[in-house]
């Protein structure tokens, strides 16, 4: 079995990105329940009703995103470390750390083939995800719907791979790779006991 070492720039970078996509669920969660525009609105009209005044719909929405704003700007300036971390992360293997691993490699087992396949269909993904944000910032007014429609899309292979990543690791842990989670957390490599 080949133990892999976690050099401490594939750490640091590993935990940052971990970290940053868990805040960032975090405010398309708060979005999409607590925080959710038509929720807010509606609050708002229920309390105005109880004091005998009227807002337009039109209004209590755009009264609502106000609300939702300050949380939402979180998620920009995620999106932003992101794409920070993302380039660095693509720029390493220039400098021989992070390498990507190739898929077609021949010695390769089915499982690890699936592995590797899991990882590049993520990552473009993820390129999308932060292409398509950084247009709808920063880009022509023109392009923010069409860019809007395919970001929003990346819920669902966002959830999608954190769930197979955790399984994967955790079946990883308990069956052929022994120590894997202490070695992404410290580094260290792990004994194996032989009995
Ligand atoms: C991998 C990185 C990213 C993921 C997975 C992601 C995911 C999402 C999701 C799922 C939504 C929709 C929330 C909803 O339906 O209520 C959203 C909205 C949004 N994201 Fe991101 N995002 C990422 C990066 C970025 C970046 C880099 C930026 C800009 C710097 C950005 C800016 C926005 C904006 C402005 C919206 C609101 C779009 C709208 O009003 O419909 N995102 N993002």
């Amino acid at each position: 079995m080949e133990i892999i070492k976690y050099s401490k720039v594939y750490r640091i970078i590993h935990w940052a990105i971990a970290v940053s996509f868990m805040l960032l669920l975090i405010t398309i969660f708060l979005r999409l329940t607590w925080m959710n525009k038509f929720n807010v609105a509606a609050i708002i009209k229920d309390y105005l009703i109880g004091t005998g005044q009227n807002l337009s719909d039109d209004q209590l929405i755009i009264l609502a995103k106000k609300i939702r704003q300050p949380m939402w700007d979180w998620h920009i300036y995620i999106g932003y470390v992101l794409v920070g971390l993302f380039s660095a992360r693509f720029i390493l293997p220039a400098f021989g750390q992070m390498k990507f691993q190739n898929p077609f490699d021949k010695n390769l087992t089915a499982k690890m083939k699936i592995q590797k396949w899991t990882y590049i269909i993520f990552y473009v993904c993820v390129i999308v995800s932060l292409v398509t944000g950084l247009i709808i910032e920063l880009g022509p007014k023109e392009l923010k719907k069409p860019m809007e429609e395919i970001h929003v899309l990346g819920i669902y292979y966002l959830i999608a791979f954190i769930a197979i990543h955790l399984a994967g690791v955790l079946i990883a842990e308990f069956t052929n790779q022994k120590g894997i989670i202490s070695r992404i957390i410290s580094g260290s490599k792990t004994k194996i006991k032989k009995h």
